[in-house]
Formats: structure tokens, sequence, C-alpha cells
């Protein structure tokens, strides 16, 4: 079974992807999309958010991390996937599942959906430019409004070279609502012969269990469940239960100094409740915590509260 952590804008950057790999359980992680419009983009660029390429392309714990671009111009995609790999990425991922209005305007991301032939053209055209033995591999929902094309796509995908197709099983109108269709999955799986990874709605060891069984798929990918239980891959490998709270409040403590120091320090408070907003739905101190912090807008004072409640509950194991 492959575990990959899944891309998350907004929330799984490259120190989210060191703490969760170091961990353990991942084989791959793809970064948070980059957006190709009409050129090729600086390095810096990638390196910025994907700074692992400055490290062979894997995270410190040794897990490769591959870069995932979002756009619609098979030309310029293919121009940035050759980029991403001679800057040290071990292959390229295309977002075609992204919801986001402004990038959906655009042509970007879900709504490429609806237009079998373009995501054919793109996924043909970086497949021909990025050298064969890097992987190309791409992301879907089941649709944009409905089901209608779904295997149509997963086909055309396919045909063009794809090395490997992840499927969020759910479609762009169905946003992040329950349930995560995963017979889809193993419908697809009957028309196309190339490794499909499962994704959506995987929270615990029982929902791989069940989310194998039904998409008939070996290999999955983690969302915001890997948020929620920071040690998700490992548990359900080993069906290890849950990290205790004070080991989380660690890792807490550990991203908030790294993310405070960053280049990304301005978006500290954003992405950190973010991350709450997962935690809470797996620990019920995290929810009292981010009742807290919720208002919070200093990072100091997101950090003094983080660290108010690590001593909590130090002193209370030690009492
Ligand atoms: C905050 C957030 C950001 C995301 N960013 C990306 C992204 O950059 N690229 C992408 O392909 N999918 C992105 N996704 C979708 C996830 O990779 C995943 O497909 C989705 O969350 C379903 O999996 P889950 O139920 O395990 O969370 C994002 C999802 C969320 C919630």
């Amino acid at each position: 079974m492959k575990i990959i952590l899944a891309p998350m804008e907004g929330v799984v950057d490259a120190l989210m992807r060191d703490m969760l790999t170091r961990i353990g359980g991942y084989d791959l992680c793809i970064t948070e999309f980059i957006r190709v419009v009409d050129q090729k983009l600086p390095p810096r660029v990638f390196t910025r958010l994907c700074p692992e390429l400055l490290n062979g392309g894997k995270t410190f714990a040794g897990t490769p991390v591959r870069v995932q671009l979002l756009g619609q111009d098979p030309h310029w995609l293919a121009e940035n996937a050759v980029r991403a790999v001679e800057l040290g990425s071990p292959g390229v991922d295309l977002n075609f599942g992204c919801p986001a209005k402004t990038v959906n305007k655009s042509r970007g991301g879900a709504v490429l959906l609806k237009e079998t032939n373009q995501l054919y053209q793109i996924v043909k055209a970086v497949r021909d430019a990025v050298p064969p033995q890097f992987p190309v591999s791409a992301k879907i929902r089941l649709g944009y409004e409905d089901t209608s094309l779904t295997l149509d796509n997963a086909a055309a995908i396919a045909a063009a070279g794809a090395s490997m197709l992840t499927v969020h099983a759910r479609t762009k109108s169905d946003g992040y609502r329950p349930p995560a269709y995963w017979p889809w999955i193993a419908k697809i799986k009957q028309q196309v012969a190339i490794p499909l990874i499962a994704n959506g709605e995987i929270w615990n060891a029982t929902d791989a269990a069940l989310c194998r069984q039904q998409s008939d798929c070996k290999d999955i990918m983690l969302g915001r469940g890997a948020l929620a239980m920071p040690n998700l891959a490992q548990s359900i490998r080993d069906n290890s239960p849950a990290m205790p709270w004070p080991q989380v409040l660690e890792l807490l403590m550990q991203y908030s100094e790294f993310e405070m120091c960053g280049d990304k320090s301005q978006y500290y408070s954003n992405r950190i409740k973010q991350w709450f907003s997962y935690l809470k739905l797996q620990y019920p101190p995290a929810a009292e915590l981010f009742s807290q912090l919720r208002v919070l807008r200093k990072s100091s004072e997101i950090l003094t509260t983080l660290e108010q409640a690590l001593h909590l509950v130090t002193d209370n194991a030690t009492a």
C-alpha cells in the first residue's frame, strides 16, 4: 500500500510535510499548486513553494516531494513541468480538481473536467516534454457539476500517458461534503489501466480499509485527516492509536517556532488556525484551545497561549 500526503494549499507547506513525514508512513508528498498562466516561472517560485528541491526533492525524512502545477495552457504547463524536474522534482502532478472560483474563471482546476479534450492535450504536452524517467501524474474530482464525464476524463488522461491518477471521489459541486463516492473509483479502475490513488474522507484506519475495499484501489491519499491526526498514515499501517494530545501540542510548538521565523511568517496565524480547525475534529482539547486562539491576531499571543497549554498538560502529567 502506498500512502500519499495530499496537496493542500495554505496548510500543507514544507514545514508541515517535514513534520508529518518524520512521524512517518508516507511514500510521497504533493506540493501546494503552482499557478501557471502564460510564462515560464523563475526557479525561485518553485523553491519557495517546494524548498525540498534544494534537498534532492525530498523531505528531511527522505520522502519524495512532487511539484504540482495548475493551469490550462498545454505549452506553458509543459515548459514549467520541465523546469520543475530540472530543479529536482521527482516528477510532476497536474491539478484538475481545484474548486476555487478565481482559478476556475480562468479555465484552471476543476472547470477543466468539462473539457475532456483539453485534459488530454495538457497531459500529452506535459508527458511529451518531461523526460520519461519522471512520472507525470494527475489529480481529478469525479466531475464539475456531475459525473457524466468521469470515465471519459480518466480515459483521456490515461491515453495521454499519465503515470498515475489520483481521484478525489466527489464532484466540484459536492465541495467537501461527505460522503466521498469511493465505489466510483472502482468503476474508473475497470476502464483505465494506470495506477489509481483513492482520495477523500479518510479520517482513520477503518475509513482507509473501507475506502480501499470500495474503491478496489490499494493506494490512498490523505488530506484533512492527516492534519486532524498527525500520525494517521502510521496508524493506518499498524493500527496504532491517535498520537496523544501532549505530543500534538509539542508539534504545534515546533511548527510555530519554525513557521514564525520563516519567510511565510505573515501567514502563520491563519495557517495554525486552519490546522486547528482539523485537529479539533480528533482532539476535544484542541476545540477548547481553538476557542481561545480564534480571536488572537498576533503570532506572539498565539505562541504564548500554546506554551501555557503545553505547561498545563505537562504539569498535570507530573502532578
Ligand atoms: C485547504 C485545502 C487546500 C487544498 N489544496 C489543494 C491543492 O493545492 N491541490 C490539489 O490538488 N488539491 C487540493 N486540495 C484537495 C485535497 O488534496 C484533497 O483532494 C481533498 O481535501 C479531499 O481529501 P480529504 O477528504 O482526505 O481531505 C485542498 C483541500 C483543502 C481542504
